[in-house]
Order: C-alpha cells, then structure tokens, then sequence
C-alpha cells in the first residue's frame, strides 16, 4: 500500500470511529435536543484544543456474539484538551455505542487519562451517558468499574474531578460521578439511577418513571446527588467550563487570578439597611454575598438542596473564593442534617484546593426536634463542625446577626480556627435566643410573678441588653472587630490579602475520621 492509500485509510478508520454506533443512533439522540460525544466535548473545549486518545481501541468480548459486533474506540471519546487555556484531561461517553455501556476496554481508555490528570497534575473532567456495566461482558466489566473508582478515589483531592451526566446513567455510571467534586445534571434528558425502572418494579413493586426516580430536579432538590442543574446539554457543557474557571489545575496550585474591574475598597452603604430591626424577620442572605463579591458574580452550588444553608464560588479581586452562609429566609437559617452535609463537603473541597472560605452568620442553632434528633442531626452537624475545623484554608467570617448556642462554635469562630472573625453592630452572640434563655434561668421568677408575661418581657430585654450584642465577644477578642456592614468588602479583601501567605497544618496521622 502506497504513502497515499494508506492516509486514505486512516482518514477512513477515522471516520468510521467517529460514526460511533452509526447515523440512525445519532439522529435519535439529536431528535430527543442530546448532543452526541464529540459534539459535546467540542463545545466543553477550546477550539481545536482536543487531542484524542485510543480512538481504534476495541473491546475482547467473545460472548454473546460480540466477537463480530465491534467499534472504534468503544463507546467512548478520551484524550485531553483546554479550557481557556488551561489543561484538563477528558472522557465523553457515546451512547450510540452499546447505550455508553462500560467494557473493560471502556474502563482501561478512562484510566489512561485519569493517571495522566494525576501525573501531569490536571482537572478531570468525564462525560457520562451509560446504560452501566456493559452486561455482556460480565465481570470483565464490573472489574473496570472498580478500577475507575479507586482512581476516583486515590484522586480525589489531589486534582479537581467534575461529572457532567448527559443521558440515562445507572450503575457503575453513577457511582463514579458521585465520587467525584461537582456533578451537573440536564433537565429533561439525564437521569441517574442505581437500578433501573424495571428492576425496581419487579424488586419493589413500584411504578415510577425515569424523571421521578432519578430526573435532574430529584437529584438537584431532594437528594443532593447533584450540585448543579442545566437546561439543555449545551448549557451544562458551558456550566463546566465555569465552575472549572474557579478551580486550581491541582491540589499544590492556586486558581488562576482574573482580572479584576471592581474596585477593592468600594463601600456599600445598602448594606447598612439589609438586616430587618426585628430579629426574626428574614432576609435574603444572597443580597449580601452578592454585594460584596466581584461585579456581584456568584456561582451557587447546590441551590436547590438544603436552601437554608448558601455554598458556593465567587471572587475577591480576582481571587476564587468559597461562600458559606445561613440563609434566614429559609428554616431562619437554622442548621438541619442537610445543610450541614452541604456545608462541611463543600468547606472540604475549598480546602483541599486551596480556596479561602467566608463564612457569613445568622444562625438561630441547630434545627431542634424528634425528625432531626433521631435521624441523627448529633452525627450530621458535627461533620460540619469537623470540616471547618480541619479546614487550613483562609477562613474570614462575617456575623451578620445570629450566632447562638453550638452554631456559633461550628460556623468557623476563632475557636475552630478561623482566622478572622468580624461582626456587624446588628450581631448577637449569646448561648440562645433571649426568650428560650430566659424560660430556662428565670423559670421560677416567672411563674411567681403577678403578671408573668410581662415580667419574661423585661427579663428578654434585660438578656438581649447584657448578651445579645456583638460586644461581649469583642471584649473577649472572639470577634476581631465590629465593623460597619458597609466596609465589608474592603475588609475582607484587606483580611484576604493578609493571609494570602498562611500556613497552617494538621497534626500527623493517617486521616482523620469525620463523623460519616
Ligand atoms: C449493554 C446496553 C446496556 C448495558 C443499554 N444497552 N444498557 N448494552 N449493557 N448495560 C444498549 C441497549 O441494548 C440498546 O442497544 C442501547 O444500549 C440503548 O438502550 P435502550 O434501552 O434502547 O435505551 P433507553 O430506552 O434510552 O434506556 C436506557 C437505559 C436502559 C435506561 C440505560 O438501556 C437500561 O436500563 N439499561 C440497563 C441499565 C442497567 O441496569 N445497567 C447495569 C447496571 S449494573 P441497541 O443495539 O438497541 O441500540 C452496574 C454495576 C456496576 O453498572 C457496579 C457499581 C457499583
């Protein structure tokens, strides 16, 4: 074969990978608004940026008639490429090929670019639409599986690992996704299951459709599988590249800095007037945050699950930073099993790669009551009080009013190492809330009394005098100042400059044991 027919050849065997599992399968996906593999690794990538890998690997299985029923690269695309300029390593899985169906084969191809994302110390970012094990492999396929979560595992925390799921994903296909830091989902088109609709009728008699057993809004607002939900997939691809755009390249690196046009030391004074006189009238925390990030940009994760506590990415002068915060205007922002799972993973991320955290407060305490005490909120609140402690990150916290009982302690106090602790005038630090404290220390005093209401009256603001303020704990030096709400930006950025340089660490041990 001449120089000329052979680069026919390649050209052909190229073409013939790209097909995947042919036109027909590709025209159905594209008629039900899913982008194929390649496609969607085109829009998640710089322009030309992609270099692919093991495009002729094919699968070894002899059963089942598989012998004579291969395809290039075997269901799915791997390689690496950029986004905005920055390395990340990449799988997409085809679902025209064997429905995305995970082979050995399939495994080895995603281990190959994992162990390189590793190596060369770089995001990794996987693509799922999979029907699971591939099932006519058996446990060929299941061994894969397995060798892919270890990775996961080994990896986790050494270089930021993100899940887009693109189609109906079950089994092995949801579990490593939910290995991984950040899994986006698409509305209408994703699904994520262990077992199937049939098999969960035949095992549980239940009749449930894909979108009510695992849809996007189920795992977005009841389950917290996922962190993030798109509208279609080109949406969810260009929501990858963002939350990648706040993350480092690796767990011993910085995320990169962006140009910054908002002003360092711009004063708010609507900040003044956000918290209500009344205690316990809400407010929308979010309006805070968003005054005083960069150009008021915030990426929210997880906004649909445990609303009562805010997580997410913004940025101080250019800088990534990680937002935790009470939301009064849900639960009054009191700390429930979820939030404080919510919590405690995403202050874990943030330390592990490197990203300051601000902690913004008004926490009335943990959520009270038999629902929350026996499914165990004793276990779930201290993992959020764990990874605050943990956590050698920058850590700044802004009391904004409530910070009572145990929920002071958590919520990263100078206590649990957080290094600086503002508070507004409007802060009340105390054990609990004045008319609990004042049912339990004047219990007596009040049923004595002649008109009992009206003494519990004066003894609340006779409390709310002597506690609930901001300047018990500043006489103490357990806030580092009271300052004005206005100022908050320049002084956390001021505070965030400070200890761009910090160095803080952990005694020496294997890990650590968070209360799972
Ligand atoms: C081989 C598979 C497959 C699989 C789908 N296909 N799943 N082939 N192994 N696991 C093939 C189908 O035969 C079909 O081939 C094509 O993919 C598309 O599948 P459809 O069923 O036509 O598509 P759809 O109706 O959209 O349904 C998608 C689906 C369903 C929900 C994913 O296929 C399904 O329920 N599949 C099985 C899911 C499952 O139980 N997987 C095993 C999980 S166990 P043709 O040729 O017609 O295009 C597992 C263990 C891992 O993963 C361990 C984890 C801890």
């Amino acid at each position: 074969m001449n120089s000329e027919n052979r680069l026919k050849e390649l050209q052909e065997m190229r073409e013939k990978a790209r097909l995947g599992g042919g036109q027909k399968r590709i025209d159905k996906m594209h008629n039900q608004g899913r982008l194929t593999a390649r496609e969607r690794l085109q829009v998640l990538l710089d322009e030309g940026s992609f270099e692919e890998f093991d495009m002729f690997k094919e699968h070894q299985c002899t059963d089942f008639g598989m012998e004579n029923n291969k395809i290039p690269g075997d269901g799915v695309v791997t390689g690496y490429g950029k986004i905005d300029g920055r390395l990340v390593y990449v799988f997409a899985q085809d679902f025209t090929v064997f429905g995305g169906s995970l082979s050995k084969t399939f495994a080895e191809k995603i281990c190959k670019i994992m162990e390189m994302a590793a190596k060369n110390g770089a995001p990794l970012i996987g693509l799922n639409d999979s029907g699971g094990a591939r099932i006519q492999e058996g446990i060929e396929s299941l061994a894969g599986y397995a060798d892919i979560f270890l990775l996961n595992v080994l990896y986790s925390g050494v270089v930021p690992q993100l899940s887009g799921i693109f189609g109906p994903c079950a089994g092995g296909a949801v579990y490593s996704p939910a290995l991984t830091d950040f899994t986006v989902m698409v509305k209408d088109t994703s699904y994520m299951f262990l077992t199937g609709t049939k098999v969960v009728k035949a095992v549980t008699k239940e009749n449930v459709s894909n979108e009510e057993l695992g849809g996007a809004m189920v795992h977005n607002k009841k389950s917290g599988v996922a962190h993030f939900m798109a509208e279609n997939d080109e949406q969810a691809l260009l929501l990858l590249r963002k939350i990648f755009s706040y993350l480092p390249q690796n767990n011993t690196e910085m995320a990169p800095v962006e140009e910054n046009d908002d002003p360092v030391d711009r004063e708010d004074q609507e900040l003044n007037l956000i918290v209500p006189d009344d205690p316990n009238r809400p407010y929308d925390m979010k309006e805070i945050i968003l005054r005083v990030l960069d150009n008021r940009e915030f990426l929210e994760v997880h906004q649909y699950w445990a609303p009562n506590i805010i997580v997410g990415f913004g940025r101080m002068n250019g800088h990534s930073v990680g937002l935790v915060a009470n939301q009064p205007n849900f639960l009054a922002g009191g700390l429930d099993i979820n939030a404080s799972i919510k919590g405690a993973r995403f202050i874990r991320f943030c330390d592990a790669f490197n990203i300051p955290i601000i902690t913004f407060e008004d926490v009335p305490g943990f959520w009270p009551g038999t629902a929350q005490e026996h499914a165990g909120i004793i276990r779930n609140g201290a993992k959020l009080l764990y990874a605050y402690a943990e956590a050698t990150v920058p850590k700044i916290t802004i009391i904004t009013r409530k910070a009572y009982g145990g929920a002071y302690c958590v919520m990263s106090s100078k206590h649990v190492r957080g290094d600086i602790n503002y508070a507004w005038p409007t802060a009340e630090i105390a054990v609990m809330g004045p008319s609990g404290a004042v049912e339990i220390i004047f219990a007596k005093q009040i049923s004595d009394a002649d008109n009992p209401k009206k003494v519990a009256r004066e003894l609340e603001e006779e409390y709310k005098e002597k506690f609930a303020n901001p300047y018990v704990a500043a006489k103490r030096g357990y806030v580092d100042d009271v300052i004005e709400p206005q100022d908050t930006r320049p002084r956390i950025i001021r505070a965030l400059n400070m200890l761009s340089n910090k160095r803080d660490s952990l005694p020496p041990k294997k890990h650590g044991n968070i209360p799972l």
